[in-house]
C-alpha cells in the first residue's frame, strides 16, 4: 500500500510518500520558523495561511522525487490533531479533497502517534512492547506501548511540556524561537557545575513531571546574573547547560523508573526534544545500565514531519481503518482513545 502523508498541525508543512513494501519513497518539509521568529512564537493565523501556500508545491515535489505519478496512491493520511485547529484544517481539507478526487480512503492521524512511530522508519526499529517517552513542544508523556493503538499512559507533565520549558526559558534569556535547539547549542560551551537547578518531582514516587518551577529557577538565576553585571555570553552558556542538565536528568530518572516499573527493556524517545544530543546520550547510558536498548528517529524525524504521518496512516489504512466523509480537526485528543489495530 502506498500512502501520501500530510502534516500541518503547527509551524511545519510536511509531506511524504510511504510504501508498505518499499519504505519511505520521498519526504519534503517547509519550516515556518523564520515567519514566526519575529513574534517569539507561533502565530496561529499566519501558520494556517502559510500551510495553504506550501502544501501543493511540496506535494508536487514529493511525487516527482519518488518517481510516482500524482495520485498513484492507495490512501491519504493527514494530521487530525492535537494541534492548531486552523492549521489542521488546511491539511485535512487538502487531504480529503485529494482522497475524494483520487477515489481512495483518507485517515486522520494522531500527531503524537506519528511521533511515537517515527523510529519505525529507521534501519533497526523497536519491537513491541516498549516504554515511550514523548517529548515535544506540547506534550511530555511516558507511555507503555504494546502495539499500535495499545497505549497506557504511565505519567505526564502537570504543567509545561519539556519542549515548552526549553522554549519559554530561552525566551526569558533573550534567545530566539524555538528555544530548544538554541539552548542545546549554547549548552555545548557551558561550564559544568557553575549553576545547578532542581530536578523537579524526582524526590517522590511516580512518573509525572513538572517543569514550570525549573523555568522560574532559571529565570531567577539569569536575572541575578544580569543585576550583578555578569550576564555575558559565557554565563548564558553556563545557565543553558545547567537548565538542559536538569531537564535531561529529570527525564532520565523517570524513564529509568518506568522501565523498572513495567519490567520492559526497550525504551523509545520521540518528539522534537528527542533530537537533543545530551538527552539521547543520557538515556542511552541509562538503558545500557539496565541491559536495555534505546531507540529514536533521525533528527529530522524527531521534529514535525510528513514521513511519520504517512507511516502511521499506512499502518492503520492497511488494517482497513479510515475516516467517514468529514474533515477531522481536534485541538485536544487523548492518545488512549485511539482504536487498536
Ligand atoms: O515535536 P515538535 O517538532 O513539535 C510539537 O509537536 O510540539 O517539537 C518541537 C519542540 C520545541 O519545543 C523545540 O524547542 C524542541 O522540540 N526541540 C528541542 C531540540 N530540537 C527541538 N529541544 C531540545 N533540544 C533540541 N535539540
Ligand atoms: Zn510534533
Amino acid at each position: 500500500m502506498r500512502v501520501l502523508g500530510i502534516e500541518t498541525s503547527c509551524d511545519e508543512t510536511g509531506v511524504a510518500l510511504y510504501d508498505s513494501e518499499r519504505g519511505l519513497l520521498a519526504d519534503a518539509l517547509f519550516s515556518q520558523i523564520d515567519l514566526h521568529r519575529v513574534y517569539g512564537g507561533v502565530v496561529p493565523e499566519l501558520a494556517s495561511r502559510d500551510h495553504v501556500k506550501r502544501l501543493v508545491p511540496l506535494m508536487r515535489e514529493v511525487f516527482a522525487r519518488a518517481g510516482v505519478a500524482e495520485g498513484e496512491v492507495d490512501g491519504v493520511a493527514y494530521t487530525a490533531g492535537p494541534g492548531l485547529v486552523g492549521a489542521l484544517l488546511v491539511g485535512g481539507a487538502c487531504a480529503r479533497a485529494l482522497a475524494f478526487a483520487w477515489r481512495v480512503p483518507a485517515l486522520g492521524v494522531h500527531h503524537m502517534e506519528g511521533h511515537l512511530l517515527a523510529p519505525m522508519l529507521e534501519a533497526s526499529p523497536p519491537e513491541f512492547p516498549f516504554v515511550a517517552l514523548l517529548v515535544s513542544g506540547g506534550h511530555t508523556q511516558l507511555v507503555r506501548v504494546d502495539g499500535i493503538g495499545q497505549y497506557q499512559l504511565l505519567g505526564e507533565s502537570l504543567d509545561d511540556a519539556a519542549g515548552e520549558a526549553f522554549d519559554k526559558t530561552a525566551k526569558l534569556m533573550g534567545l530566539p524561537y524555538p528555544g530548544g535547539p538554541e539552548i542545546a547549542r549554547l549548552a555545548v560551551s557551558g561550564t559544568p557545575g557553575r549553576f545547578v537547578f532542581p530536578r523537579p518531582m524526582t524526590d517522590r514516587p511516580g512518573l509525572d513531571f513538572s517543569f514550570s518551577g525549573l523555568k522560574t529557577s532559571t529565570l531567577n538565576t539569569w536575572q541575578k546574573c544580569i543585576a550583578e553585571g555578569n550576564a555575558g555570553e559565557q554565563t548564558r552558556c553556563d545557565v543553558a547547560l545547567a537548565f538542559e542538565q536538569a531537564v535531561v536528568e529529570t527525564l532520565t530518572i523517570k524513564c529509568r523508573r518506568a522501565l523498572k516499573a513495567t519490567g520492559l527493556k526497550r525504551m523509545v524517545i520521540a518528539g522534537g526534544v528527542s533530537a537533543n544530543r545530551h538527552l539521547r546520550d543520557s538515556l542511552q547510558a541509562m538503558a545500557a545500565s539496565l541491559r536495555g536498548e534505546l531507540f529514536y528517529a533521525r533528527p529530522e524525524f524527531c521534529t514535525d514531519n510528513g514521513a511519520m504521518i504517512a507511516y502511521a496512516g499506512c499502518q492503520r489504512l492497511m488494517a482497513g481503518q479510515h475516516d467517514a466523509g468529514g474533515i477531522e480537526a481536534r485541538a485536544r485528543w487523548p492518545m488512549d482513545q485511539l482504536p487498536t489495530l
